[in-house]
């Protein structure tokens, strides 16, 4: 297969449009039998539930090309089942976890051509989502709804790469106890984009948000979950009912205690404590694993000892391991990689 002409090594994270989406409907009660289709834009009606209450769940993975030259994504049925969690809350059908990894497969091996290639530092950005079509106005869940996944060609989320951003304290709050904080619902981004349209213009990469009932905690930010290394390379991440549970987090904490022989922890993380860390880095799909260099809580800055130039030392030996296992260079636990083609 022949891989289309972009320049791999230079693209940011952005929306590109590919050659095949995957659709499947769901009405009267059950799902069709999906398929992929040409067409990128979708037509609904006006009312539909997604338009007007933000009826809608999402998910992001990845697929990326082996040193071998194979294409792979990383932990599919974990995505499945945190899409099957987001539709619950949000009072949607489940689309069934196995029919999740089929359509993520299907759709990669249709846009194979995408898939940046080996070493070019891009990856195939995979968006499977859900939202509710029919016209709904009084304040209920649709009848119908509509899955889709696309994929885009991205490169670094943060335009630095892995040069270590600066954050700030939010004083916006993410999520609430006992809402929406842990699922993958569009309405949790919705309420960020002033925060972080804010955070910007003050010259920072991103927020930190704290925990919403004390602020004390820190949660997480809006795209990627935190880890901390301690001054005695300790890995320790925050515990909380009210941040997405990150596929990269809870694989980065397995990889950190059984390859690298590290001590771990998730537990309540306050932010007193955030001055004594040696390294700090957020991690998600997008952000994989990126430095942060410096925290700002309202002009008082916390500088890790790791600097504003790269990666700590033993994020480093994280992003080193993860990525490794990811592009087939390191063997990875079992049920971990999902072979595509
Ligand atoms: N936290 C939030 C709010 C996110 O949007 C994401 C991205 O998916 C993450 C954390 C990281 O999760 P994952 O590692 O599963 O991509
Ligand atoms: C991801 O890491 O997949 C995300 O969804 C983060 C952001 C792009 C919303």
């Amino acid at each position: 297969m022949e891989k289309k002409n972009i320049d791999w090594e230079n693209i940011g994270f952005g929306y590109m449009e590919t050659d095949k989406r995957y659709v499947a409907n769901y009405k009267d009660g059950k799902w069709d039998g999906g398929a992929l289709i040409d067409d990128a834009n979708i037509t609904m009606n006006e009312c539909a539930g997604v338009l007007q209450y933000a009826q809608t769940i999402f998910e992001g993975l990845k697929a990326y090309t082996t040193e071998d030259g194979r294409i792979v994504t990383f932990r599919p049925d974990l995505n499945a089942a945190r899409m099957a969690d987001s539709a619950k809350r949000l009072e949607m059908p489940v689309f069934p976890e196995e029919r999740f990894v089929e359509a993520v497969v299907e759709t990669v091996k249709a846009n194979a051509a995408y898939v940046p290639p080996y070493g070019s530092g891009a990856t195939l950005y995979i968006r499977p989502y859900m939202f509710g079509m029919n016209p709904v106005i009084g304040v209920k869940p649709a009848d119908e709804y509509q899955f889709r996944v696309f994929t885009t060609p991205v490169g670094p989320y943060f335009k630095g790469g892995a040069k270590p951003i600066t954050i700030c304290v939010s004083d916006f709050d993410r999520a609430a106890p006992h809402g929406t904080g842990h699922i993958k619902a569009g309405l949790n981004y919705a309420m960020s984009l002033h925060a972080i349209v804010t955070a910007h213009a003050n010259g920072f990469d991103e927020n930190m948000y704290l925990d919403s009932a004390t602020r004390t905690k820190v949660e997480e930010t809006g795209g990627a979950n935190f880890i901390f290394v301690t001054k005695d390379n300790k890995i320790v991440t925050p515990h909380s009912e009210t941040i997405l549970p990150s596929i990269t987090r809870r694989s980065i904490m397995y990889v950190a205690e059984h390859y690298l022989g590290l001590e771990v922890e998730e537990r309540d993380v306050y932010f007193d404590e955030v001055k004594d860390f040696a390294e700090c880095g957020l991690c998600g799909t997008a952000a994989v694993i990126s430095p942060v260099g410096k925290v700002v809580d309202h002009g008082e800055e916390i500088c890790f000892p790791s600097g504003m130039e790269k990666m700590g030392p033993v994020t480093q030996k994280l992003y080193e391991t993860l990525t490794g296992i990811q592009m087939g260079r390191i063997k990875a636990p079992e049920d971990w990689i999902k072979v595509i083609g």
